[in-house]
């Protein structure tokens, strides 16, 4: 078992191993201000080739649970050095996932204003609020002069992401999130620039794209999708040829890699992709999550099907995970009811081997 242990080439970064942290929410940042426990969580894990944070919201329009960080203002990027520091001191290397919710949000973290999507279309399914959960509510579509500043958020966030010491960013186009539902025509029935054909709806992904390389260099620079996840009441009607596009005009600006949910959430999916062909569209490092162990990881490196795997829950319950692959050992047992929210419990408390 060697094929995690190659080094690998991401951008400007030379990685020790092709084992990532997958980005996974936890709340457990009160008022949206990154803490010194997210700091002892992340410097346990730092032995991964690539931490990418938990989704940080790119603005007060972009959050949509409970207690999950900011990047966005100066006093974000300083509580965020704090994490920066125990990884890089630990010799790791880490990104933030950039975050705006879009119609997975609810009125009561917007002052009882509605949240944005592409289109006024009401997802099934509830949100996590203060309150506990809440049915979804019809969201207000973007007015085609509000997108440049959507585009402006995401910008000024990875400046913010470059304050605070971040390697890089990774900008959240998956799982039913604002990004994405601009690209799947399940949630987005514009008629203008931004909504009909193909091209359109890969339009927002590619101007936020765009404008984070301009802002930090391409080589700084991952996008995450989510071709099949029918999470957040999402679907296409054609995503093979939607996402083989998505591969091939970012591939254009030169980001570092793609980093490609493979598998749905909700554990079932009408939609249908081979995620190979995304591959070959794309010219960067193909980071592959969703059901992944030891055995098939390893497989898929060997054989060349994905550059990197990432990995979520086990990564959650096993702070040496990389070490645990190498050495066959058995993995701690996640604890779901501590998945959300809390404190050290489920947390920084997992033990090493
Ligand atoms: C979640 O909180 O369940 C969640 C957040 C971000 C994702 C996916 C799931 O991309």
């Amino acid at each position: 078992m060697t094929e995690f242990f190659t080094s690998i080439q991401l951008g400007s970064q030379t990685l020790p191993n092709r084992i990532a942290m997958a980005p996974m929410t936890r709340n457990r940042a009160p008022g949206g201000m990154p803490t010194a426990l997210m700091a002892e969580y992340y410097g346990q894990r730092a032995t991964a080739g690539l931490i990418v944070t938990e989704g940080a919201q790119v603005s007060d329009q972009g959050i949509g649970y409970p207690a999950t960080p900011g990047i966005h203002s100066t006093e974000q990027a300083k509580a965020w050095k704090q994490i920066t520091d125990a990884v890089h001191a630990a010799g790791g290397h880490i990104f933030v996932q950039l975050w705006h919710c879009g119609r997975v949000s609810h009125p009561d973290f917007h002052g009882g204003d509605l949240p944005v999507a592409p289109s006024a279309i009401k997802p099934a399914g509830q949100a996590f609020t203060y309150t506990g959960l809440q049915d979804f509510v019809t969201p207000r579509a973007l007015l085609l002069n509000e997108i440049p500043g959507i585009v402006e958020q995401y910008r000024h966030a990875a400046r913010i992401a470059m304050q605070a010491g971040f390697d890089g960013v990774e900008i959240h186009s998956a799982n039913g999130y604002l990004l994405d539902q601009f690209l799947r025509d399940g949630s987005n029935t514009r008629s203008d620039n931004y909504g009909g054909s193909i091209e359109n709806r890969v339009r927002l992904l590619l101007e936020v794209t765009r404008a984070v390389c301009d802002e930090i260099g391409a080589e700084k620079v991952g996008i995450r999708i989510s071709p099949i996840n029918a999470f957040n009441d999402m679907h296409d009607s054609d995503p093979q040829a939607l996402f083989n596009h998505v591969a091939e005009a970012l591939s254009q600006l030169s980001p570092a890699y793609l980093h490609v949910v493979e598998v749905s959430m909700t554990g079932g999916s009408d939609d249908s992709v081979d995620m190979q062909q995304i591959r070959r569209h794309f010219n960067g490092a193909y980071i592959a999550n969703g059901g992944y162990d030891r055995a098939r990881g390893d497989a898929a490196i060997a054989s060349g099907g994905a550059d990197i795997v990432a990995f979520g829950i086990p990564y959650l319950a096993n702070p040496d995970l990389p070490e645990r692959l190498r050495r066959n050992a058995p993995l701690n047992t996640p604890d779901q009811d501590t998945f959300y929210g809390g404190d050290a419990k489920g947390y920084t408390d997992y033990p090493t081997l």
